[in-house]
């Protein structure tokens, strides 16, 4: 699909690397809608940004994407503005550490929430529009936390195990016109506050030797939306970090 003039949703995009994806989507010539649930005016920050490049000001969609409401209300908006939408990048959803013994259920229900029913819900009210249009590319952004499944990380990996299984199902479902895939980002961005240990830990777990950036995934993202041959695949942009297992 080419990039310049599709109609592209990023969930979770005002800040950090889903910004980092819809502006440079934007920047590539195609019609961006920004998607934000608790940082309304960094998002509004991210449309002026894009607007004063791109000659539009981009959609600014709002919600929780745990309830099928922010959905719904979202399809209605993109369908009076632009009439349908050619890429879902599912890049929104909540991570922490959860010491497994003290986890509550409550702590627990809130990862499946957001990171597995919320896309879930998207699929169900996206896809399924995707699938009327015959035409359209989910991308997910998931992480390789899925597969080495993190001790100290156990019910947000569960989570995003999940949303990879869910994505290799859609594709399935919504081929052959509709093409399905995961990016999974190892360490890109570390959450704010990372102390200097920390980040050294990490970084001596990549064989390539770098903590990445959100321009990586950017690149994997952007070669998805290009790439017309591909569906059901999980992309790891890790430096390597999954070939060395969970120990890491
Ligand atoms: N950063 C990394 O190194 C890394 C590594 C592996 C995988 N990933 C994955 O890459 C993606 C982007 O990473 P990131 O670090 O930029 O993500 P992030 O900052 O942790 O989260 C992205 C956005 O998700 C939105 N979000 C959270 N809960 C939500 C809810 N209930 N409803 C709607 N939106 C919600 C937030 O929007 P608001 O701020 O508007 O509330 C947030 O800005 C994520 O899917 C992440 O899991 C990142």
């Amino acid at each position: 699909m080419e990039i310049k003039g599709c109609r592209v949703l990023v969930t979770g995009s005002a800040k950090r690397v889903g910004k980092e994806i819809v502006v440079e989507l934007a920047r590539l010539g195609a019609m961006v809608m920004i998607h934000a649930f608790r940082s309304r005016k960094e998002a509004a920050e991210t449309a002026s940004e894009i607007e004063a490049f791109a000659g539009y000001r981009p959609l600014v969609l709002h919600g929780d994407i745990s309830l099928v409401e922010t959905w719904t209300a979202m399809n209605s908006e993109i369908e009076e503005h632009h009439g349908g939408l050619d890429v879902w990048v599912h890049n929104a959803s909540t991570f922490s550490a959860t010491p497994f013994f003290s986890t509550s259920e409550d702590e627990w229900q809130q990862f499946m929430d957001v990171n597995l029913k919320g896309a879930f819900l998207g699929c169900q009210v996206l896809g399924e529009r995707m699938k009327r249009a015959g035409r359209g590319k989910i991308i997910a952004i998931g992480d390789v936390a899925a597969e080495l499944v993190w001790p100290s990380y156990i019910p947000y990996s569960v989570s995003r195990a999940g949303m990879h299984a869910l994505m290799r199902g859609m594709a399935q479902l919504l081929a052959p016109h509709v093409q399905v895939n995961v990016v999974a980002p190892g360490p890109v961005l570390l959450p704010d506050g990372t102390d200097k240990a920390e980040r050294q830990r990490i970084l001596e777990t990549i064989p390539l030797q770098r903590i990445g950036t959100p321009e990586d995934v950017v690149k994997a993202v952007r070669f998805l939306v290009e790439s017309d041959f591909i569906t059901g695949q999980v992309i790891r942009v890790d430096g390597g970090r999954s070939l060395r297992g969970a120990e890491c």
